[in-house]
C-alpha cells in the first residue's frame, strides 16, 4: 500500500544519513502524496534546518514533474545556530545526495541561509511563485525561530498543504512548544493542527482541516489498526481536533 518510492527512500535515509527521523514519519509523507494526488495538489516541498538530510530525502521522495525541492539552512554558517539545534553541514549533504540519492540531484534546490533573515516573499521568490505543499520546520528551535518558519511556512503554503514542526512536546527543546502556542495565539492565519506522532506535530490549511483529519484517521486506522484504541485518541489542541499517539 505504501509507495515504493517512499520506502525506498525511507530505508537509504535511515541507513546512510545521519538525524532524528522517527520510524514511522515515511507513512504520514506517503500518505501527504496520496491525498494530494486524491485533491489534484502540487507544489513545492522545502524543509528549514537540513542538518544532513535524513528527513529531506524521504521528503522529496513524492516530488514529481517540476515540483521544487528546497533545502534550507545555515550550514556550515553554525556561529548563526544560537540554540545549537542540530549542525549542519553542506559538504556531508551535498555527499549524500551525490552518493545516496543521485537520481535527486538535479531537482534540489540548496538555499545556503538564515531562515531569521528570510521573508515570506523572500520564499516565494525563491520558489519562482511555486506555493508549497509540504513544508518542515525543524531550523533554530528557539521561539523566535518558531514563529518566524511557521509565518513563512503559512504564506506559502496550498490549500490541503501540510507543515511538520519538530520537537513539538519534546523535553529537551520547550521553547518550540511556547513558540507554537505564541504563534497560534498572535500570527496565526491559516494554519490548523490535526495530528501528533512521532515528536512532531502536523498542521495544515483551516478550510481543509476537517478533511484532512478525517482522511488521515481513515489511514491511519488501516495502518495501525490493532493499536488503535489504546494508543492514539483524538484530543482538543488550540481549538482544533486533533489525532495523537502516545509513546
Ligand atoms: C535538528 S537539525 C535538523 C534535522 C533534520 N531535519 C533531520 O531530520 O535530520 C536543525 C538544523 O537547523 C539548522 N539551523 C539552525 N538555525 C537555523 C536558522 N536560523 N536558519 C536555518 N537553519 C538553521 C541547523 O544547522 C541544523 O542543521
Amino acid at each position: 500500500m505504501i509507495d515504493d518510492k517512499v520506502l525506498d527512500a525511507n530505508r537509504r535515509a535511515l541507513d546512510n544519513v545521519q538525524g532524528w527521523v522517527g520510524d514511522q514519519i515515511h507513512h504520514i509523507v506517503d500518505f501527504a502524496g496520496k491525498l494530494h494526488k486524491e485533491y489534484s495538489i502540487s507544489g513545492a516541498i522545502a524543509e528549514v534546518g537540513i542538518h544532513h538530510g535524513a528527513l529531506f530525502f524521504i521528503l522529496i521522495s513524492i516530488a514529481t514533474g517540476n515540483e521544487k525541492c528546497l533545502a534550507m539552512d545555515i550550514f556550515d554558517d553554525q556561529h548563526l545556530n544560537v540554540d545549537k539545534s542540530g549542525k549542519g553541514s553542506l559538504a556531508t549533504f551535498e555527499g549524500h545526495l551525490a552518493n545516496v540519492f543521485p537520481e535527486k540531484r538535479n531537482s534540489v534546490d540548496i538555499w545556503k541561509v538564515d531562515s531569521m533573515s528570510l521573508s515570506p516573499t523572500d520564499l516565494r521568490e525563491r520558489l519562482s511563485g511555486q506555493r508549497v505543499r509540504l513544508f518542515s520546520v525543524d531550523g533554530g528551535h528557539t521561539v523566535a525561530h518558531v514563529i518566524n518558519d511557521l509565518n513563512i511556512a503559512q504564506d506559502n503554503l496550498t490549500p490541503f498543504g501540510i507543515v511538520a514542526l519538530d520537537d513539538f512536546f519534546g523535553y529537551h527543546w520547550p521553547s518550540v512548544t511556547e513558540g507554537y502556542f505564541r504563534y497560534m495565539e498572535f500570527h496565526n492565519r491559516r494554519l490548523a493542527p490535526f495530528l501528533i506522532f512521532q515528536n512532531k506535530l502536523f498542521l495544515t490549511t483551516f478550510s481543509e482541516h476537517e478533511i484532512v483529519l478525517k482522511k488521515y484517521r481513515e489511514y491511519i486506522d488501516i495502518l495501525f489498526g490493532e493499536e488503535l484504541h489504546h494508543k492514539w485518541k483524538y484530543s482538543m489542541l488550540s481549538g482544533f481536533k486533533v489525532i495523537a499517539k502516545d509513546k
